[in-house]
C-alpha cells in the first residue's frame, strides 16, 4: 500500500457536543502528515448521494467551540437499507452499499473516519466487511459504546442535565412539589445516573434498575417524614414502566422514538404521594450548546488517534479512552453489545448509599 494521500470525514447519528473539535483535529493532524481531507456531507446520505467538498484550513477555523456539525448528519440513513424511494406512504428500502464504495473511489478517499454512535459504528463495520479502509470514533450522548470508558458528547449532556436538576432545585423547595425531570440515553441509563447523582436528585430511574411505583412513592412519603417536603425525580427516557415496556411512539419515517415515561412516572407518583407533581422534559437540549472542556479535549484526542491509525493501517479499529490513555479497539468489539449501567456497580451503590432510590 503507497502513502494515502486523501482521506474522508463523515459525521453519522444524532448531532453532539463535539463533533466539530473531531473534524479540526482529524483536517489539522492529516494535513499535517500531507493528506487531503474530504468532507461528506450528511451523514451516510450524502455518502450515498455524492456530496462532498475538499475542506481547507479556512472551514476548521472557529469551530472548535461549536455545536452541532459543519458536516451535517443524519440518523436515518443507512446504505445497507436505504430509502430508494415511495410507494404512495411506503418507502422503499434496498442495499446501496456498493453505491457508497464506488463514491468513495469516485471522491478518491482512501481511508475514512467515521463519527457516530452505535448504529454509525455498525454501518462503518460493515463497509469495513466490504473492504473500505475505515476507522470509526465514538461519539454519542448516550455513553452506549462499548470499548471506550466514555463517549464524546456525554459529558457535555451530563452538564446541561445536571444545571436543569439544580434549577428544578428551586422551585421543588419553594412549592414542596416533587420534579420530575425526563431526560436523553436510549435504552442505558448513564445520562440520569451521572447527572441524577451530581445534582443530588432524591430518585432515579434506569432502565437497567427495574422499578414500582410504590417504591418510588415510599422513598419520598421517608423524605417528607424527615421534613422533606419536596423531591426531585430524574427518569431516564428508557426506562421501564413495571410490568411493562419503555415508553415511546413510531414516528412518520417508522422509527422507535423513546419519550413520555416522566409524565407517567409524575401521575403515578402525584395519586400517591398527594404532593403537587410537574414534569419537565429536557429533549435535545442535551445535545445543543457548546462541548465541555473535557468533550473539546476527548475529541481533539480522538480526532488526532483517528488519523495515526490511518498513517499505521489500523483499519477496522475504533479510537477509544482507557484513562489517562487514548487507545484502539476492533469496531467490532466497540459494537458487540450495548454499554449499560451496571446495576450492581460502584456508582449504584454509591448514590444508594447516600440516600438515592432507584425506586426499586
Ligand atoms: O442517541 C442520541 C439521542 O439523543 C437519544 O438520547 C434519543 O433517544 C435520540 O437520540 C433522539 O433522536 P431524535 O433526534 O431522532 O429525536
Amino acid at each position: 500500500m503507497g502513502a494515502i494521500k486523501r482521506i474522508g470525514i463523515l459525521t453519522g447519528g444524532g448531532d453532539c457536543p463535539g463533533l466539530n473539535a473531531v473534524i479540526r483535529a482529524v483536517t489539522r493532524s492529516a494535513h499535517g502528515a500531507g493528506m487531503e481531507v474530504v468532507g461528506i456531507m450528511e451523514g451516510f446520505g450524502g455518502l450515498v448521494n455524492g456530496l462532498w467538498r475538499l475542506l481547507d484550513e479556512k472551514d476548521v477555523t472557529g469551530i472548535l467551540p461549536r455545536g452541532g456539525t459543519i458536516l451535517g448528519t443524519s440518523n436515518r440513513d443507512n446504505p445497507f437499507n436505504y430509502c430508494v424511494r415511495y410507494e404512495g406512504d411506503q418507502p422503499i428500502f434496498e442495499d446501496c452499499s456498493e453505491v457508497a464504495l464506488e463514491n468513495l473511489e469516485k471522491m478518491g478517499v482512501e481511508a475514512l473516519v467515521v463519527v457516530g454512535g452505535d448504529g454509525s459504528l455498525h454501518i462503518a463495520l460493515g463497509l469495513s466487511d466490504r473492504g473500505a479502509r475505515v476507522v470509526g470514533v465514538p461519539k454519542t450522548i448516550d455513553n452506549d459504546v462499548g470499548g471506550t470508558d466514555v463517549t464524546f458528547g456525554f459529558d457535555s449532556a451530563v452538564i446541561t442535565a445536571t444545571e436543569a436538576i439544580d434549577k428544578l432545585h428551586t422551585t421543588a423547595e419553594s412549592h414542596h412539589r416533587v420534579m420530575v425531570l425526563e431526560v436523553m440515553g436510549r435504552n442505558s441509563g448513564w445520562i440520569a445516573l451521572m447527572a441524577g447523582m451530581a445534582g443530588g436528585g432524591d430518585v432515579i430511574l434506569i432502565p437497567e434498575i427495574p422499578f414500582t411505583f410504590v417504591g418510588i412513592a415510599a422513598s419520598i412519603s421517608e423524605r417528607r417524614e424527615r421534613g422533606k417536603r419536596f423531591s426531585i425525580i430524574v427518569v431516564a427516557e428508557g426506562a421501564v414502566l413495571p410490568g411493562g415496556e419503555p415508553v415511546s411512539r413510531v414516528s412518520a419515517a417508522g422509527t422507535t422514538i423513546l419519550g413520555g415515561v416522566g409524565e407517567v412516572v409524575a401521575r403515578e407518583v402525584e395519586a400517591r404521594a398527594s404532593l403537587e407533581t410537574r414534569v419537565t422534559v429536557l429533549g435535545h437540549l442535551q445535545r445543543g450548546g457548546s462541548p465541555s472542556p473535557f468533550d473539546r479535549n476527548l475529541a481533539t484526542r480522538f480526532g488526532v488517534k483517528a488519523v495515526e491509525l490511518i498513517l499505521d493501517g489500523k483499519f477496522g479499529m475504533m479510537t477509544s479512552l482507557r484513562t489517562p490513555d487514548i487507545g484502539h479497539v476492533p469496531i467490532a468489539e466497540a459494537v458487540a453489545a450495548r454499554k449499560t449501567v451496571p446495576p450492581d456497580g460502584d456508582l449504584v451503590s454509591t448514590a444508594r448509599a447516600v440516600g438515592t432510590s432507584f425506586g426499586d
